[in-house]
């Protein structure tokens, strides 16, 4: 198949249109959004969704998010909308908030994996509600990239993992909050975050104390553990080289980095995750950085990026520093340990 890429310029309204008649047709559009890409179908047509699941090489238990431009569009997709559901929506939409609700019959089982809940989101990036606007359909999007990668947060992410698989590629811009969207599970009492992401426990608690972070999400899975969101039990985020992160006193932290790249004969082949507080202390190895610690918004927004750009340069081992897991911190930390399988030194 031919992907159409589409840089949305002085062509923006043309473009916009030529996608949203792609989707009407039954095809999938790659699309940014505020978090990271999505890959879109109608999210009410079984054979665009099961293209995505294609596409993608998605495991088929595995839920979509289904994407909306306007509040109005929520109505015929869920059953009811709890107290504490239209609050957050009040809130945080549009903007990188999913909200798990009871799906109505509208939903195919292809869409919500024989579950009977759905997850929501109104994005915030302009091109996405342009797009979705356009369609004139609920657009179910989980991220852009093959199953497992770390997520695109650019265009270039998204032609490198879907070209030729996928009808059309729009965007041009880069992810501005760079990790997925918090999901907040609203069918359960108290309500209960199931991925985190761009808005925080903290601010989530300011709406509705009780919220509270499933404990789970940031330990290593038992063998035979079924997370409530079911995509968190997979392998995720990953780069090709292994991953490990070294977690401590960040003096430490670099003293053991150095001690290991040491042994590495050639200094080209070994990643190093650093941050602009510290990556002038490393003496070999390819060092990348994130951004400042000041600023974690940064790191989220980088951290996809970074995590493919050591695939392009085809280095053998990758190590990370940590961060705090607090506030944008723990999405961070949470898709960092998934990348990294887990794989964590204390110093
Ligand atoms: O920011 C985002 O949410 C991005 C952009 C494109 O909007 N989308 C995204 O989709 O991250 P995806 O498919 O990569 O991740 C969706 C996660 C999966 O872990 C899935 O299992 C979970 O949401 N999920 C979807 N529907 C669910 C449901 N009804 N109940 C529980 N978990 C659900
Ligand atoms: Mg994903």
């Amino acid at each position: 198949m031919e992907t159409k890429v589409i840089i949305l310029k002085e062509n923006y309204q043309r473009g916009i249109e030529e996608a949203g008649k792609i989707i009407r047709d039954g095809g999938v559009v790659a699309f940014p959004t505020e978090t990271v890409y999505g890959l879109g179908a109608d999210a009410l047509n079984v054979n665009a969704v099961e293209k995505i699941f294609r596409a993608k090489g998605r495991p088929q238990d595995n839920p979509l998010i289904v994407h909306i431009a306007d509040l109005n569009d929520i109505e015929p997709l869920v059953k009811n909308i709890p107290y504490i559901a239209k609050k957050l929506m009040e809130k945080f939409w549009p903007g990188p908030l999913t909200l798990i609700l009871e799906k109505s019959d509208n939903i195919p089982d292809v869409t919500s994996a024989g579950l009977k809940t759905v997850g929501i989101r109104m994005p915030s990036n302009k091109v996405a509600r342009d797009f979705i606007r356009e369609t004139k359909r609920p657009i179910a999007a989980p991220s852009a990239n093959i199953s497992g990668r770390p997520s695109p947060t650019t265009v270039d992410s998204c032609v490198e993992d879907l070209n030729g698989k996928v009808e059309c590629i729009i965007g041009g811009e880069n992810s501005q909050v760079g990790v997925e969207s918090t999901i907040v599970d609203c069918t359960v009492y108290p309500p209960c975050i199931l991925r985190p992401g761009g808005v925080t426990l903290e601010m989530l608690k300011d709406v509705y104390k009780e919220i509270y972070i499933d404990s789970a999400i940031m330990k290593k899975p038992k063998k035979d553990f079924a997370p409530k969101a079911p995509g968190m039990k997979y392998r995720h985020y990953a780069p090709k080289a292994p991953l490990k992160i070294i977690d401590g006193d960040l003096q430490k932290t670099i003293e053991k980095i150095n001690e290991i790249v040491q042994n590495y004969i050639d200094d080209k082949k070994v990643g190093i995750m650093a941050t602009e507080e510290t990556k002038n202390y490393y003496k070999r190895g390819v060092i990348v950085s994130l951004g400042s610690r000041k600023n974690p918004e940064e790191i989220a927004k980088n951290l996809f990026r970074v995590l493919r750009s050591f695939d392009d340069m085809n280095v053998e081992a990758i190590y990370s520093e940590a961060f705090e897991e607090k506030e944008i911190g723990v999405a961070i930390m949470n898709r960092l340990k998934k990348a990294a399988g887990f794989n964590i030194e204390k110093v």
